[in-house]
């Protein structure tokens, strides 16, 4: 392949590829989090949600549970319709909860889930389709931005970013998301947010480093993807899951780290990757939230802190904020 050919394919590329290829061109490699979930990276996530050690879903699914009444009020105090968009939908599986209060209190309800995962859309589509068939579900692949959809005037709107996905975010990258959600929005919508608080640093490090080492798989498997979409030679034995987390900024950190020095190859780039023993792949972050973080996201966005549902322990926040 000679080198204009070369550029077009790179041009080609799924931007999540692309910025893969990026991050692993910094001196500090990376990669995004969204490479994370090809569908056995979904499947995997969903086997880490069941784990002991995860309590994210399991906590943030109780409170659902118990406080989507309270949670439907805070979302459609007045309006008869309500247009729901979801960023990073997944399966679902919590969303029916709140979509369930919302039919209780006689809410018209459109529902637009968006995600890459094109596995957990399908699973959801078949989910409401089964359990909340009053609800005009449409679902969206792809990057949350890209495909916003226009909403009829009459329509409220509540965008939802549950599972702590804005964990995954900086803090700079999680304001730069909410003020693009903010400029979708009309003064009074409603935006919730399911956000993992700070709290004992050994119950954080636990859920990313659990005993069965799904999580591990989880991180591996983006050098599959990797293998499998890039023509890379990527030897996943020599290459180990290593999380973190620091109670000074409450930000939990994985990576893959090189247990030996090596060379790894891409057939797509014709490129080499050199890697020295030791270092490291930093694939993932997963921020905590105490209130004044929430508080400065929220103004830092152009939102207002309305509600906060939180579970006894105080280890989950679900935060509700007006545009
Ligand atoms: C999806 N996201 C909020 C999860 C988290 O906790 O950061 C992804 C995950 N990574 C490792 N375990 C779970």
């Amino acid at each position: 392949m000679n080198a204009p050919e070369r550029a077009t394919e790179r041009r080609a590329l799924d931007p999540v590829l692309q910025q893969a290829i990026d991050g692993l061109s910094q001196p500090q490699k990376r990669l995004p989090a969204a490479l994370f979930y090809d569908d056995a990276g979904t499947e995997l996530f969903q086997r880490i949600s069941a784990l002991p050690e995860y309590y994210l879903t399991r906590v943030e699914h109780a409170l659902l549970d118990a406080r989507s009444d309270a949670l439907a009020a805070l979302l459609a105090p007045t309006s008869a319709r309500l247009s729901m968009v979801e960023l990073g939908s997944g399966d679902g599986s919590k969303t029916a909860l709140i979509a369930g209060a919302l039919l209780r209190r006689s809410v018209g309800l459109s529902y637009f889930p968006i995600d890459t995962a094109q596995l957990a859309l399908q699973q959801l589509a078949t989910r409401f389709a089964r359990e909340l068939a009053a609800v005009r579900v449409q679902p969206v692949h792809g990057d949350y931005f890209d495909h916003w959809p226009v909403l009829p005037g009459d329509h409220a709107q509540a965008a939802l970013m549950l599972g702590s996905n804005l964990g995954n975010y900086s803090t700079s990258e999680a304001i730069a998301l909410l003020s693009a959600v903010r400029a979708r929005m009309r003064a009074g919508d409603r935006l919730v947010l399911g956000l993992d608080l700070m709290k004992d640093p050994q119950v954080i490090l636990d859920a990313y480093d659990d005993t069965a080492g799904v999580t591990a798989q989880f991180n591996l498997n983006l050098l599959t993807r990797l293998n499998r979409e890039l023509g890379m030679n990527f030897d996943l034995a020599r290459f180990r899951h290593y999380p973190c987390y620091s109670p000074l900024d409450g930000t939990a950190r994985s990576f893959l780290v090189s247990s030996v020095r090596q060379v790894v190859h891409s057939t797509v780039l014709d490129r080499s990757l050199a890697f020295a023993e030791g270092e490291t792949i930093y694939t993932e972050q997963s921020q905590k939230y105490d209130r004044a973080m929430i508080e400065q996201l929220a103004t830092g966005s152009g939102f207002a802190v309305v509600g906060e549902l939180t579970d006894a322990r105080r280890w989950y926040a679900l935060s509700v904020w007006r545009a």
